[in-house]
């Protein structure tokens, strides 16, 4: 009888540790296996809903191994005493990584000079060939400005651009000093970012906070990165901006309706996609299912779990 039921493979240390505490069943038929189930360690391709959760009368925590929690159902979840958690912390500095491996990628156009290559099409150095921007001297803009925003913020002294930011709240005067980011409004934001990168959540709040008025009000030849949530963008009015201006092109990490990618966008050329892999290194992979593996270790074990879902 499982004590644990995971909706994917665990690496070993996290599996030890849940063994500790009782049985593990999943991913295979982990639905089947939740009758007896008190935790349930999940990531975001999962939606746990109240017709999950009604599979489950014992369950006591929802372990999620990602940091974004938007495909639980926090309050079913609360309204029946169960604990949500999620993996902050560890996946920062991979995303904020990855965030920048993509605004080089699509400033420099990595993807597309690799493609030329690959066709037989690089014939020897040329003057005006395979050019893309500079980034030093250029405005970086930031929306959300968490943990995973600031991590991307602190690198771009790196890459010597300046940071604006936009978010739910303000840093500290001294967070500000220490990062060397300018607070602005959203609308300043749009219109003075040379590349705009997205950290926010998902939520009724931001979903689609960049829509066809964002995006049009955005600066002529800018460039739009989102290693977020796909929502945040509505993916019909960004193909648009991207072909008609007045953006120079976009990375994006994350989409709409995953795994869909809107098919307009497969066809533009000023546009570098990668299939969500902001966190997706071995270590970091490894921590988040760990952490995971903690918070519903610590609930079966009746101690508070050191990462539940804010709110
Ligand atoms: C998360 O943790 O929410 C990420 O999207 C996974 O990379």
């Amino acid at each position: 009888m499982a004590r644990t039921v995971t909706t994917f493979p665990l690496p070993d240390p996290a599996l030890e540790l849940l063994r500790t505490a009782g049985e593990v069943a999943g991913p295979d038929g982990w639905r089947d296996a939740l009758a007896e189930a008190e935790a349930l360690v999940t990531i975001l391709t999962e939606r746990i809903d109240a017709a999950v959760l009604d599979r489950a009368p014992r369950l006591r925590v929802v372990a999620n191994a990602v940091v974004g929690y938007e495909h639980v159902d926090v309050a079913a979840c609360r309204a029946r005493g169960i604990v949500v958690t999620h993996t902050p912390d560890v996946l920062t500095g991979a995303t904020a990584d990855l965030t920048w491996a993509l605004i080089l990628a699509t400033v420099r156009r990595l993807p597309q000079a690799e493609r030329s290559l690959r066709a037989g099409e690089f014939h020897g150095w040329g003057f005006w060939d395979y050019l893309g921007g500079d980034l030093a001297g250029k405005t970086l803009g930031i929306f959300g400005m968490g943990r995973i925003g600031r991590a991307v913020a602190r690198r771009a002294g790196g890459f010597g651009m300046r940071v604006i930011y936009h978010g739910r709240s303000r840093l500290t005067g001294a967070e500000e000093g220490e990062i060397g980011a300018e607070p602005v409004a959203f609308d300043e934001l749009l219109a003075r970012s040379d590349v705009l990168s997205l950290h926010a959540p998902l939520t009724p709040a931001t979903r689609h906070a960049l829509d066809a008025g964002a995006l049009g009000r955005m600066k002529p030849g800018s460039y739009l990165v989102n290693t977020a949530r796909g929502a945040l963008v509505d993916e019909a009015a960004l193909a648009r901006a991207l072909r008609e201006g007045p953006l120079a092109g976009a990375g994006l990490d994350v989409y709409e309706r995953e795994p869909l990618v809107t098919p307009e966008l497969l066809g533009l050329p000023n546009v570098v996609l990668l299939p969500h892999v902001g966190s997706a290194t071995r270590e970091t992979r490894t921590a988040m299912a760990v952490l995971a593996a903690r918070n519903a270790h610590a609930v079966l074990s009746g101690r508070p779990p050191p990462n539940p879902v804010p709110g």
